[in-house]
């Protein structure tokens, strides 16, 4: 096979979201899906749903030898998330610019993050940082049949 049709590293023009439980319990859904609104994506598939704690554990398993591992884990299974599938030219670049800095004291104003984040660690919004991880996260919450 030609290295270039590794279906595993093309671009899909798709990325994966969450407004994170901080967000949500702060009554952020509508004005951050405004926000992605207006950034020019379109909503793929979209729901209201909690992580457990075995899912936050799967989810954020690149982080486990992370010293705030336990904290994210905890944070993200305490309450209900929103969780998307969002498509547009280059989703994954995009959308971690919308999204801005981990750390929203380093966030562009515009940012999602720079309005609505509290902290590094409640930072209101993920975004998938590669086409491969967009993927599996998606694939993680949504069914074929729920991607429209
Ligand atoms: P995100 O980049 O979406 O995915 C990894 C998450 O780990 C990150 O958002 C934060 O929620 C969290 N995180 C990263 N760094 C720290 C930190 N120093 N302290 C607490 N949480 C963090």
């Amino acid at each position: 096979m030609h290295p270039n049709l590794d279906i595993t590293k093309m671009a899909t023009n798709r990325t994966f979201t969450m407004i994170k439980p901080d967000a949500v319990e702060a009554g952020h859904i509508g004005g951050i899906l405004n926000m992605i609104n207006e950034g020019g994506f379109r909503i793929v598939s979209l729901k209201l749903t909690q992580l457990t704690v075995a899912d936050a554990k799967a989810f954020y398993a690149v982080h486990a030898e992370r010293p705030f591992y336990g904290e994210l884990v905890e944070f993200m299974s305490r309450g209900p998330i929103v969780a998307a599938i969002l498509e547009k030219d280059n989703a994954v670049e995009d959308f971690r610019k919308l999204i801005g800095a981990t750390n929203p004291a380093d966030a562009a104003e515009g940012t999602i993050r720079k309005r609505y984040a509290k902290s590094i660690g409640e930072n209101a919004v993920h975004g998938s940082d590669s086409d491969e991880n967009a993927a599996i996260e998606g694939a993680f919450h949504f069914a074929g049949r729920e991607e429209f």
